[in-house]
């Protein structure tokens, strides 16, 4: 199998202690690439510095939604820099977070939703000028995220993204595949209690999916409740190819054809080379 995890924070403190295995253990399980998104300014370069040293790692640079007020002129000036570099593949993650600026006493200094808006806005101006896809942040606030994002769509050709760890419904998915975006499902798929999400993998059309891990968050069944890393995507994997009645094989092959479509500065190497011609039975 040949899989393009497209969403996993390698640069994230949990895994300080053990990257390299992490990386090993991805390219072990037929993972040929790892998209690496930027939340930050700080976690956008170390992204740019994991594509640098590991060949599967590709970057994405952006401030997610709950960092918005960090978003000034310098900073965007930075990410334009970034995103230069030949690995850098999209924009992100960006969006809206109706969720985090809500939850009394968090302790930290979330980005308020005007902070919210108007950061999403440039950076996706900046996708634009790049011609870059986005890589979109959604957390309970699907409509304003739909609505700025058909309005970006209709004000230019070739725009294009991926609504991260998807978790609207059947109408939004065909909102958002109809405005040519993509929908990435992550490990809560294989929870028992996510029959809606199974029912908008069973309707999106097949190349408009990507698989992602989120990792270290959002942990697959039978692992639920430890870390997530990019390897356990193949329980996305398989879960996805249950609800459509097709092969793991299938899935991986259609979602990682995506991801290159998607993601036109991924360069995808295959490590499998096909057997000689003339050779005996394969392992
Ligand atoms: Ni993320």
């Amino acid at each position: 199998m040949e899989i393009v995890d497209t969403h996993a924070h390698l640069d994230f403190r949990a895994f300080d202690g053990d990257r390299e295995a992490v990386v090993a253990r991805a390219v072990e399980a037929g993972l040929v690439a790892i998209i690496n998104p930027g939340t930050d300014l700080e976690s956008s370069r170390a992204a740019v510095a994991l594509a640098e040293r590991y060949p599967h790692v590709y970057a994405a640079v952006g401030i997610h939604p709950t960092s918005a007020h960090l978003l000034d002129d310098e900073a965007l000036a930075e990410l334009r820099r970034l995103a230069a570099h030949p690995k850098v593949v999209a924009i992100g993650e960006i969006g809206l977070d109706d969720y985090w600026p809500r939850v009394p006493d968090r302790g930290w200094r979330c980005a308020t939703p005007e902070e919210q808006h108007r950061a999403f806005q440039a950076q996706l101006d900046l996708a634009a000028d790049l011609d870059l896809p986005v890589i979109i942040h959604d957390r309970e606030a699907h409509d304003a995220v739909l609505t700025l994002l058909e309005a970006w769509v209709r004000g230019g050709e070739g725009r294009r993204g991926v609504l991260h760890s998807f978790s609207g419904d059947e109408a939004m998915a065909r909102r958002a595949v109809e405005m040519g975006f993509y929908i990435g499902i992550t490990g809560p798929v294989t929870f028992k209690k996510a029959e809606g999400l199974r029912r908008v993998v069973a309707t999106v059309p097949m190349a408009r999916l990507l698989v992602e891990t989120d990792a270290p968050f959002l942990t697959p069944h039978p692992y639920r409740g430890r870390r997530n890393e990019p390897a356990h995507v193949r329980f996305v994997v398989r879960q996805i190819a249950e609800v459509r009645g097709v092969s793991p094989e299938t899935v991986a092959s259609q979602t990682t054809r995506n991801a290159t479509t998607l993601f036109s500065r991924l360069r995808v190497e295959t490590f499998h080379p096909p057997a000689p011609m003339s050779a005996g039975p394969r392992s």
